[in-house]
């Protein structure tokens, strides 16, 4: 990255923030105009945003890494103070690698999918940029996480075509060679006909040979990610994809001892209960061996 980026006239630190960066990238090097900060997390940096040719629709940019593009897209003398700023730049070379190659994989994966109903709409993807990004549609109702704080539990027919959906979007993903293996409340989405498959940033491309690096534990994560993130298969979508129906019909998740879900979802269809149960066994083969199998435990 050269100096004379878009975001070359930021003076001091003063408002040198991921989302400043990216906000300014943005609308110089394209004909989006920031709304407001949908999500910033470290990793990557989303905003809400419009375009005056495309009056009332609203859209949402993803950029890549949100430390990792303020460095490169603020002028030479302030990296070292940023590099103190983002502790975390002293990463290895090696992971930041490792990431951009992921987010590359995120946009173009998702630029395959976008056709189909269960993954968000790409509408434009810029990966050279300053910060490299990608732009699809704003879904309103949030992720699963958010809907559920606002609308509590499904019904018990709401509750099985969640899941039909959801299953069949993995199983689109799947049959496409990808496991998503950060399959959770956040990273699904909601539309007006159920839920969407975003945030493909750590999918695992089942052709390809990953090192070994070991994880530590995410509540919504399978036990076998401790030694086994390289290798996360079918089964590993599905304990993550049980992992989301528990938490949408109990509000909670299972890792720390919560009941089984018999107990407390008495009102739920009992093929739908015996199917989270079998979803988030700690042993892969207790688990349905693919999204089609588990599809099959509903019909
Ligand atoms: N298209 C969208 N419409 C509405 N909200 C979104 C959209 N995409 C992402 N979000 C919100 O932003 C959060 C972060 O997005 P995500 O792609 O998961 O980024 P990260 O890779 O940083 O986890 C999501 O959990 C969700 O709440
Ligand atoms: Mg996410």
């Amino acid at each position: 990255m050269t100096a004379d980026t878009p975001a070359m006239h930021l003076e001091s630190l003063a408002g040198v923030s991921p989302t400043h960066v990216f906000r300014d990238v943005l609308e110089t090097t394209t004909a989006y105009k920031s709304r407001s900060v949908v999500s910033f997390t470290g990793w990557s940096t989303l905003l809400l945003v419009e375009r005056a040719d495309v009056p009332g629709a609203e859209f949402v940019a993803k950029g890549f890494f949100g430390y990792h593009s303020v460095i490169d897209a603020a002028p030479v003398e302030l990296r070292p103070e940023l590099h103190g700023y983002y502790w975390y730049r002293q990463l290895p070379e090696q992971a930041h690698r490792y990431a951009r190659d992921q987010f590359v994989q995120e946009a173009n994966l998702l630029s395959r999918l976008s056709g189909s109903p269960y993954f968000p709409r790409l509408v434009e993807m810029n990966l050279a940029a300053p910060v490299p990004h990608y732009v699809m549609d704003y879904l309103p109702l949030g992720s699963v996480r958010q809907w559920l704080a606002a609308h509590g539990a499904p019904s018990t027919n709401a509750a099985v075509a969640f899941a039909r959906r959801l299953l069949t979007g993995l199983a689109v993903l799947h049959d496409a060679g990808y496991v998503h293996r950060d399959i959770n409340a956040e990273n699904v989405l909601m539309a007006d006909d159920g839920p969407v498959i975003a945030d493909l940033g750590c999918v695992r491309a089942l052709t390809a040979a990953e090192p070994r690096s070991p994880k530590s534990a995410l509540i919504s994560w399978p036990p076998e990610y401790d030694a086994g993130y390289h290798e996360a298969d079918f089964a590993s979508d599905l304990y993550c994809f049980g992992m989301v129906m528990y938490e949408l019909l109990t509000g909670t998740m299972p890792r720390y001892g919560a009941p089984p879900l018999r107990s407390v979802a008495t009102e739920h269809d009992p093929r739908l209960v015996d199917l989270v149960e079998r979803c988030v066994q700690w042993r892969r083969d207790g688990r349905p061996q693919s999204a089609a199998a588990a599809l099959e435990a509903l019909s």
